[in-house]
């Protein structure tokens, strides 16, 4: 086992490491403390960290693999039916289709936007508060494209309905904004709202006299899933997370 070239003085490690690797979700400061002692935070070339020498966060390792990314982190997740978008549900969470160590993240790695449990489809989860607010806001009308099915046929005046923005949901003060229907079998359609409300889809198409039975969300912004298969993550580029925002 190699030692830094560079050693601080006698017992001091940084602070700075210690914080980075336990905000990351690897454990709590006094544990991070004890896996830099026991030599399992090393460079790449097997460097042990032990001794408050610097580190580039790429250059990083815990037991021989890269640390997780920094924060800043923002990933989509094909979300299965039965997995719900909490930390501390009784039931299957997201989380436990992501690393365990995400859910404990400092900021935590959170959900932009909810799926319900039984809704499908793309899910974005960030760290990035701010980026966070950037797609939710009602303000930014970042469009959400969801493939529905429905328990009875579309009668053919949902579409303009939707579109209206004039469509009232029951216990809601403010009409709904405008929102576009595609439909592509009698009982099938692509619904794309730029609005968040709880349940918005099912009440939308309860307030045409219908019910979805399936909802899976197939795009945010210009984003698809591709072949992201279910229940598979993975990182966005920068250029992704644009088309999410539209900048
Ligand atoms: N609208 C809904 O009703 N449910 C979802 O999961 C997403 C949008």
């Amino acid at each position: 086992m190699r030692h830094a070239s560079r050693p601080a003085p006698e017992g001091h490690t940084d602070m700075r490491l210690i914080r980075l690797i336990a905000n990351l979700g690897y454990g709590s400061q006094r544990d991070v403390k004890a896996m830099i002692k026991a030599g399992r935070v090393t460079l790449a070339d097997g460097t042990v960290l032990d001794d408050g020498t610097k580190a580039a966060h790429d250059d990083i390792r815990v037991d021989g693999e890269p640390l997780d990314p920094p924060p800043g982190l923002v990933l989509m997740l094909h979300k299965p039916e039965g997995y719900t978008c909490s930390t501390s549900d009784p039931g299957r969470i997201v989380y436990e289709l992501l690393p365990e160590r995400f859910m404990h993240r400092n900021p935590i790695v959170a959900p932009v936007g909810r799926l319900d449990r039984d809704s499908t489809g793309l899910l974005l989860l960030t760290d990035d508060g701010p980026l966070a607010h950037r797609i939710t806001s009602p303000k930014r009308h970042v469009p959400k494209t969801y493939e529905v099915t429905l328990a009875r046929p579309l009668s053919g005046e949902e579409g303009a309905v939707f579109a209206s923005g004039t469509l009232m949901l029951r216990s809601e003060s403010t009409p709904l904004a405008p929102a576009e229907l595609v439909v592509s079998g009698p009982q099938t359609a692509r619904i794309t709202i730029t609005e968040g409300r709880y349940h918005q889809v099912k009440r939308m198409f309860a307030a045409v006299g219908n019910h979805v039975e399936r909802l899976h969300r197939a795009a945010i912004g210009g984003l698809d899933l591709g072949d992201l298969a279910e229940g598979q993550w993975r990182p966005l580029s920068p250029a992704e997370i644009a088309l999410v925002t539209g900048s």
